[in-house]
């Protein structure tokens, strides 16, 4: 574990690791933020829940599916958990459209966002629990130094901007 990546190249695996973090914050706010509804400022923050998840999360998804599971696919005891987890993928696009368009109406569906917020707590949590015990775990052993650095060059293209510095501003980042 030696190696501290905070301020070095970025360790593609940690990016996922607080990504999945970053997502669980989101979805206690939005456990919150159903409850309090039809306040305006629980709308709020329910919008704001909206946007990070279909921008931030499916951005998370496509790191996943382009540049991580293909890279594990040749080990054939993985292989089915893969392909598990990007039906997994479909079924939260369908989600995190769910929410968008729950979130756009300006007299909120209260019961219908309590459960889907629910819902979306059962879907991620099994997801990310599988993904941390066993995938990235598997990538660890099995990638090279050479294919990091290619993972996080491709992720870092994907947020837009090249290899150096930057990452340190609000809303950019994910
Ligand atoms: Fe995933
Ligand atoms: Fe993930």
């Amino acid at each position: 574990m030696g190696r501290n990546d905070e301020d070095g190249p970025k360790d593609p695996l940690r990016m996922l690791e607080k990504s999945h973090r970053r997502l669980a914050e989101n979805l206690a706010l939005l456990r919150e933020a159903v409850a309090g509804l039809p306040r305006p400022e629980a709308l709020e923050a329910v919008r704001e829940v909206a946007e990070f998840v279909s921008r931030t999360v499916a951005r998370h998804e496509r790191d996943e599916e382009l540049t991580l599971f293909p890279r594990l696919r040749a080990d054939g005891d993985l292989a089915p958990l893969l392909a598990e987890l990007e039906a997994e993928h479909r079924a939260h696009e369908l989600l995190h459209q769910e929410l968008f368009d729950l979130a756009e109406d300006d007299r909120p569906n209260a019961s219908g966002l309590q459960d889907l917020s629910r819902r979306l707590d059962a879907a991620y949590e099994r997801h990310i629990e599988l993904e941390e015990s066993r995938v990235f775990p598997a990538a660890r052993a099995a990638l090279s130094e050479a294919d990091l650095a290619a993972m996080a060059e491709e992720m870092q293209a994907r947020r837009g901007r090249g290899g150096g510095g930057g990452g340190g501003g609000g809303r950019g980042g994910g």
